[in-house]
């Protein structure tokens, strides 16, 4: 049994969800409800690894060990149904560098880039920062559940768009797409000639109930027109290690993805190797006990909200460690929601980051102890009762 419950302090590691409070929200001593990394251990394995790897004194150039690549290889084999090659492989630092060298690659400035709305902000700087068009298709929010609008992206795919931003499971609304969701997304594709980046990042936190879709096995089609991305960074919160993977079936699409990062000389460092080696090797029981702990946490809020907070709504989503919350019915302006919640004692994200539709949404980050969650919902009752 992994201790999820265990509760120390994270202050005075550099950590930006901690120790940046006062820079981010002007206010010290908040319970840190954004930036999306978790407060539990890693798998004690990698710290093991790290620590044995750090006793060498020397710190030289490296390069990935098969096994790296193995257990990669067997972890998507196993949990995910399907086999990728090494060939088939990039290791990169992150993924939001691997979104902007994807988009480096696979289209030219000016090309439309088509997401699906609220969505993980960097998305939309990277596209901005390298001056390709933007191009959203607001979700469609029925009841608890967000779809895509098929017509709606099927009349923009349309209008000439290169690539697609695909966030599995989606950032900030918790959505796990289904089959029959990513199909219909790839006849649109193959329809309008449309590649896809797959943000897979969130794929290992899954609560029971959903299953991972991979896009590239919806068909021979989806393999072919999309490039992947996954890393151990979110579900053992490693995220500062800087360890990711791109992964495609599409071998011209994965040089010109190649060539970018060749040409711009990044690679991952040895911890980050090492990390991901040790994840996909050891981390299978860690991973479903921390699911069943974020899932009763999501339980936990959506009760508590529920119970205690009539003006603000959430629901428990199909994975991700994120609660997207509906605050809209409490009246107040996004700039006095967010004052509010920071004066009484916490500090979530802003929902309108994730695009217009978060106007009166706050995101909250579950990925932290139930007692310090119990605390944290004593004072958004305080800021919105
Ligand atoms: C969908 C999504 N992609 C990427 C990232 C960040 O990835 P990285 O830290 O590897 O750049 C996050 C972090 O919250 C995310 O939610």
């Amino acid at each position: 049994m992994y201790q999820f419950d265990k509760e120390f302090d994270r202050h005075g590691t550099e950590v930006i969800k901690w120790d940046r409070m006062k820079q981010d929200f002007g206010k010290k001593d908040l319970i840190p409800l954004g930036i999306a990394d978790m407060d539990f251990e890693t798998l004690p394995e990698i710290v093991s690894a790290l620590k044995e790897r750090a006793e060498h004194p020397t710190y030289g150039y490296t390069y990935a060990s098969e096994d790296y690549y193995n257990n990669f290889i067997a972890w998507n084999k196993k949990r995910n149904g399907f086999e990728v090659k090494k060939e088939e492989m990039i290791s990169v630092p992150g993924i939001v560098c691997a979104n902007a060298f994807i988009v480096a690659a696979l289209t030219e400035p000016g090309d439309k880039i088509l997401m699906c709305t609220p969505v993980y902000d960097p998305f939309f700087k990277v596209v901005e920062q390298q001056k390709r068009t933007l191009v959203k298709s607001s979700l469609i929010r029925k009841n608890d559940r967000y779809e895509m609008d098929y017509e709606d992206l099927d009349r923009k795919m349309a209008d000439g768009v290169k690539l697609f931003v695909l966030c599995n499971p989606h950032n900030p609304i918790g959505r796990v797409w289904e089959k029959e969701e990513l199909e219909k997304l790839n006849e649109l594709c193959k329809k309008h000639n449309v590649l896809v980046f797959s943000d897979d990042i969130h794929s290992d936190i899954i609560f029971e109930g959903h299953t991972f879709v991979p896009y590239i096995t919806i068909s021979e089609d989806a393999a072919k027109r999309s490039v992947c991305v996954e890393a151990p960074s979110k579900t053992f919160n490693v995220a500062g290690i800087k360890t990711s993977v791109i992964f495609s079936k599409n071998p011209q699409l994965l040089t010109k993805v190649n060539e970018i990062i060749t040409a711009f000389h990044v690679g991952v460092n040895l911890f980050g190797f090492k990390a991901l080696e040790v994840a996909y090797k050891y981390g299978e029981a860690y991973v479903d006990e921390l699911c069943a702990y974020l899932k009763a946490n999501a339980e936990y809020v959506t009760k508590y909200i529920e119970e205690n907070i009539p003006k603000a709504h959430t629901y428990v989503p199909d994975g991700t460690y994120l609660l997207w919350i509906d605050c809209t019915e409490s009246g107040f302006s996004q700039k006095e929601l967010m004052q509010r919640l920071v004066d009484a004692g916490v500090a979530p994200n802003d929902g309108s980051h994730y695009g217009e539709e978060g106007e009166g949404f706050v995101r909250i980050n579950i990925g932290t102890q139930r007692r310090r969650l119990e605390e944290a919902m004593e004072c958004m009752k305080r800021a919105l009762c």
